[in-house]
């Protein structure tokens, strides 16, 4: 009997071996402005390019002798058992860059047994996202009309979500430079499908100079929020609650106290305040801040199964991934997605046998030191 292929929507040509071959490829395929919109970061995309490079630089030191035959990858999040520490970032329009947008990786996603963060500006209604069989968190931009805000919490609820995710790092949309060069506007296929303005809006306007994404946002967005609102918000939703978006173990703090069981310590992949430091390099205080009182999430920039390490040996939960599985919902749609997670926990399971821990717990026992 011949083996089936297990990737069915992949192009022809050598298979990919690692996430960075997806983002090759989705270069390939996609229109320039929508691989700018999703490549791309803020200002001279400092904060973008530091990301990487902290990464690179957390050396972790490998343990050997500990008897560790296959690692096992699996990790509670948030109460409930994941097959790894890995959900799939929030990202807004998946339908730009393949058809069956958010359907097609939240499928991938729960095929992997990894969360599925969806975005308030998906291009698939939530209900139907929550309908592709994957554990589905909801990303909540907060909006200006409150009563939007309640309305879009019932939904969440009535959908079947497993937490909320909050982004607090979005006061306004950062500027991207690469955007308001190309004037870059939603095509009129895609719309955000979860807000009721949301087929014929500012998004798809077009003006040179000006990028019409953000000026939908700026209208939208609750640009004053407090963390008297966050504590709102704790009272009105009996789910998990993430904050995304923390860089001070200050603001950490007092996310803990707002209510919150998790942070995500993000600089929303670079997108958002150029000037502010790699993720990476905020995680450790973060973790001694409020590691003992909540889950602590790491995004922006990781890559492999390696930074699943380097993350866990600083003190993370566990971490989210952002722009890989875009580039490859670009290039293989639902097929793609559920082979980049496949090779992320193939990289995971390697790297964690390689250092020698028998699981997540034990990668977070761990020593790093700086490399290079
Ligand atoms: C994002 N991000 C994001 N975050 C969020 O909370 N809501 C959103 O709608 C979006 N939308 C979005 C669109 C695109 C195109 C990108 C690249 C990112 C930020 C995202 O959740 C995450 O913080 C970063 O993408 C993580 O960095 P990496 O993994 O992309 O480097
Ligand atoms: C972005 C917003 C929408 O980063 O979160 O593009």
């Amino acid at each position: 009997m011949v083996a089936e292929p297990i990737v069915t929507d992949l192009p022809a040509g050598a298979p990919p071996v690692c996430l960075a071959d997806f983002a090759e490829r989705a270069r390939a395929v996609l229109p320039e402005q929508v691989w700018d919109y999703v490549a791309g970061g803020s200002g001279g995309e400092v904060t973008l390019t530091a990301n990487r490079r902290a990464l690179d630089r957390v050396g972790v030191l490998p343990r050997v002798l500990r008897g560790v035959e296959v690692p096992d990858l699996t990790t509670p999040l948030l109460g409930r058992r994941y097959a790894m520490p890995v959900g799939v970032a929030p990202i807004a329009y998946q339908r730009l860059v393949h058809p069956d947008g958010e359907l097609a990786l939240a499928a991938a996603a729960g095929a992997a047994g990894v969360p599925y963060v969806a975005s308030t500006l998906g291009s698939v209604p939530i209900e139907e996202v929550a309908a592709s069989g994957a554990e589905v968190w909801f990303q909540l931009y907060w909006l200006r009309d409150r009563e939007l805000v309640r309305d879009l919490l019932a939904r969440v609820r009535g959908a079947g979500c497993r937490a909320l995710v909050v982004t607090v790092d979005v006061p306004v949309l950062g500027r991207r430079f690469r955007d308001l060069r190309n004037a870059f506007r939603l095509p009129p296929g895609v719309t955000a499908a979860n807000l009721p303005n949301g087929r014929h809006d500012l998004a798809h306007g077009g003006t040179p100079g000006v990028s019409p994404v953000p000026a939908r946002s700026g209208a939208d967005f609750a640009p004053a929020l407090r963390w008297a609102d966050l504590a709102w918000l704790r009272e009105h939703i009996d789910l998990p609650l993430v904050v995304k978006g923390v860089l001070d173990p200050r603001d950490a703090r007092d996310a803990v106290r707002a209510g919150a069981d998790a942070v995500v310590v993000s600089n929303h992949g670079g997108r958002q305040f150029d000037g502010a430091p790699a993720s990476v390099t905020m995680l450790p205080e973060v973790v001694e801040a409020v590691g003992d009182r909540c889950e602590v999430f790491l995004d922006s920039g990781v890559r492999s199964g390696t930074d699943v390490l380097r993350a866990l040996a600083l003190g993370a939960t566990g971490v989210l991934v952002g722009r890989p599985l875009i580039w490859a919902l670009a290039v293989g749609g639902r097929p793609g997605a559920e082979t980049a997670l496949d090779l992320l926990a193939g990289e995971l399971r390697d790297a964690l046998a390689l250092a020698g821990c028998a699981d997540a717990a034990a990668a977070r026992e761990l020593r790093t030191v700086p490399v290079g």
